[in-house]
């Protein structure tokens, strides 16, 4: 079974122009809990200054109504961070760095090894807590400032995450400019040396291949994928990049590829619902067929499309 991990909440609300109220975001998290995704990103324990738009993850964090079969968990960048999550009840953490120096160093201040030696104490802790820990590896096909990311790197901080205990280490697309053959050539190089079982894949959508590449990575035997309800998302710090690939789009495609995935479309598209109030665009649109907006995405809303557009209707 794929497992998917709904990113949505943090990644797809920490780059919105608007100030969403705490109760629609647990409304949000509620909505997704029941659509059958494994796992909810439910918010970061981070700087107020550097993403403001989630300060109040301990408010959502209190609020949400969890289920016991969804794991709902935190991204957190420091032993400060990590105490936060602790005590918001977090049942697992998220520690992110990045293989490119430039984009960490814009991102949390530090450098691949300042990442890594932040890290160890928050794995340590985590794990003494019975906390499972993700890491992420940012920029792991090509970087807003450096370019090309050679995948030697990504091999090599993904098994220093995975020595410090980690549990799984999540490789991220973060411009969304990776395609399936640089897909193919970086899973060809982490595979021989990295469980399957210890690794996600994390696609941003900039150039419309989010979904390509998430086929390249399942058929390659990945079986964790994140995605965002509404193809929602975006780092501040990777300018011009755009939204996760499209929680909808990526369970229509698994499905229809015939790979097993029990996750409900239509849950995930009434989930973004709940934010279209607030969200500086339209809510993303149904996944009824007859209505698509966007041939390609299925869920043009007038800013998160694919970028293959043709409106439909
Ligand atoms: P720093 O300035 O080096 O940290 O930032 P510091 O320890 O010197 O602290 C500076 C201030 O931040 C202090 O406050 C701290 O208390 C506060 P002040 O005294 O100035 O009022 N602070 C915190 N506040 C709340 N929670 C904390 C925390 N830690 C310090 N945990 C730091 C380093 C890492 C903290 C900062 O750079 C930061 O918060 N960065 C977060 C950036 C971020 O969240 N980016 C988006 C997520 S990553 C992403 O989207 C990529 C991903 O989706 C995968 C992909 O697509 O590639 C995961
Ligand atoms: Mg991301």
């Amino acid at each position: 079974m794929i497992r998917i991990v709904e990113v949505g909440p943090r990644d797809g609300l920490q780059n919105e122009r608007a100030d969403i109220p705490a109760p629609a975001k647990i409304a949000f998290v509620d909505a997704l809990s029941r659509t059958g995704v494994a796992e909810i990103e439910v918010s970061a324990f981070v700087s107020a200054k550097m993403i403001p738009r989630l300060r109040d993850a301990a408010t959502v964090f209190k609020g949400i109504r969890r289920k016991k079969d969804v794991i709902y968990s935190a991204l957190v960048p420091n032993m400060k961070g990590l105490d936060q999550a602790v005590a918001a009840g977090a049942d697992k953490i998220s520690v992110f760095t990045a293989a490119s120096e430039t984009f960490n160093h814009k991102n949390i201040n530090t450098g691949i090894e300042g990442s890594l030696t932040r890290f160890r104490p928050v794995v340590r802790q985590a794990i003494k807590l019975g906390l499972p820990v993700r890491g992420y590896v940012s920029t792991a096909f090509w970087c807003a400032y450096e370019g090309r990311i050679s995948p030697g790197i990504v091999l090599d901080l993904s098994l220093k995450l995975l020595d410090m205990g980690m549990q799984e280490v999540s490789i991220s697309d973060t411009i969304g400019k990776a395609t399936p053959d640089e897909v193919a050539e970086l899973l060809d190089c982490l595979l021989p040396k990295i469980p399957a079982a210890q690794l996600a894949v994390h696609f941003h959508d900039t150039y419309g291949q989010g979904i390509a590449n998430v086929l390249k990575s399942v058929s390659c035997g990945i079986e964790v994928v994140d995605a965002s309800a509404g193809g929602l998302g975006g780092c501040p710090f990777a300018p011009g990049a755009t939204g996760n690939v499209a929680t909808q789009a990526v369970v229509t495609a698994l499905k229809d590829a015939g790979f097993p995935i029990d996750v409900d479309v239509k849950g995930l598209t009434d989930a973004g619902k709940v934010l279209s109030p607030y969200l500086t665009a339209a809510p993303p649109a149904s996944p009824d067929l007859t209505s698509l907006a966007c041939a390609t995405c299925e869920f043009f809303d007038g800013r998160h499309c694919c970028g293959r557009q043709t409106r439909l209707s």
